[in-house]
């Protein structure tokens, strides 16, 4: 079974990014999955464009967290997706095939159209994104691709793009499965979608004191207003994440305890999650840290992905430029 996801380098991962992607590319990767893991900085310069200053550093940035984040290099293809020149070709070669109503119609089109007016995005390589995304699926004739519910529409008209192609030229392309990560989607510090814009975010790569200063003020049930007032767990952000970030069991029963009955304090509460995010945590800073002082290594790994994933794209191309009939 072979896998395939991607991610845009926006600068640092959230702790959002590692429950609900990375920790399951990781499972993944220890199932014994053939997987590729790429950073796709074609699809950050759809919305992107105007602002490629920390673009490269971003992209060197995130294959650090892949590795930090336990994304292997001897299990895991890790590569950027500028580097496979494959995706491109495969991404014009579909294009001909893709009716422009079908782009326009899909929802996060115009979902982010409407999200980022601010940005001038009525371009072709925006509307071409979820072809783009559909090559690079398609390339590595990847049997399922593990992403975040948000992604559902893209892996849709990948499988249909695939289809056509099948049915118009000849059997090259599989219909790759997605597969959603079953985790709940953690919400922001503020108790809104977890959001960069909206500064809610805890970055995977911070440190004790940031970490402390993104806990303390996080929102508590609104019926805790006093220290007596018993409170219910469940209207918690600060539970949601004690169990998201594994809390051991017996600590959970004493906070629901404890916070039902009004015997904790939610500051106590706190403290002892910035003792369980620090356990997750600082394994990741600290391969960070390594990382940061060898650079090389990030760029050998990125170097040696390259090749292994060029090595697969090219065979599908082959197989693609035949079924078209181009010249070869
Ligand atoms: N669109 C995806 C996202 O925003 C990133 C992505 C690009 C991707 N190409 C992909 C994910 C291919 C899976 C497979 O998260
Ligand atoms: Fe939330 Fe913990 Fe306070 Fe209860 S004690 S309201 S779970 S922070």
């Amino acid at each position: 079974m072979r896998i395939v996801s991607g991610m845009r380098p926006t600068g640092k991962l959230h702790v959002g990014n590692l429950l609900g992607a990375l920790e399951n590319w990781v499972n993944l990767q220890e199932k014994g999955m053939e997987s590729f893991f790429f950073v796709a900085d074609w699809h950050m310069l759809t919305t992107g464009y105007e602002d490629v200053s920390n673009l490269a550093e971003n992209t060197e940035t995130l294959v650090r967290e892949f590795l930090a984040c336990g994304i292997d290099p001897k299990k895991s293809v890790i590569f950027v997706q500028s580097n496979v020149k494959e995706h491109a070709e495969l991404q014009l070669l579909l294009s001909m095939i893709v009716p422009l109503g079908r782009l326009e119609r899909i929802p996060t089109y115009k979902e982010q159209l409407k999200e980022l007016k601010e940005r001038n995005i009525y371009t072709l390589g925006f509307l071409a994104y979820p072809v783009l995304q559909a090559a690079d699926i398609l390339v590595y004739n990847a049997d399922g691709v593990p992403v975040g519910e948000d992604q559902a529409f893209h892996l849709e008209i990948t499988r249909e793009i695939a289809h056509k192609f099948n049915s118009l030229y000849s059997r090259v392309f599989k219909e790759p499965k997605t597969l959603l990560s079953k985790v709940p989607k953690l919400l922001g510090t503020d108790g809104r979608k977890m959001s960069k814009s909206y500064g809610n975010v805890i970055n995977i790569d911070t440190n004790e004191k940031e970490l402390k200063n993104a806990i303390m003020p996080m929102m508590t049930d609104p019926a805790r207003k006093r220290r007596n007032d018993p409170g219910t767990p469940e209207k918690c952000n600060v539970w949601a994440y004690h169990k998201a970030f594994g809390t051991p069991q017996e600590k959970l029963e004493e906070i629901h305890e404890g916070c039902t009955s009004a015997k904790i304090g939610c500051v106590d509460c706190k403290k002892i999650l910035l003792e369980s995010m620090k356990k997750k945590l600082s394994p990741i800073w600290e391969k960070i840290d390594e990382l940061k002082t060898h650079p090389q290594l990030v760029k050998d790994v990125i170097e040696q992905g390259n090749k292994k994933a060029q090595a697969v794209a090219n065979e599908t191309m082959e197989r693609v430029r035949e079924a078209m009939n181009l010249y070869r």
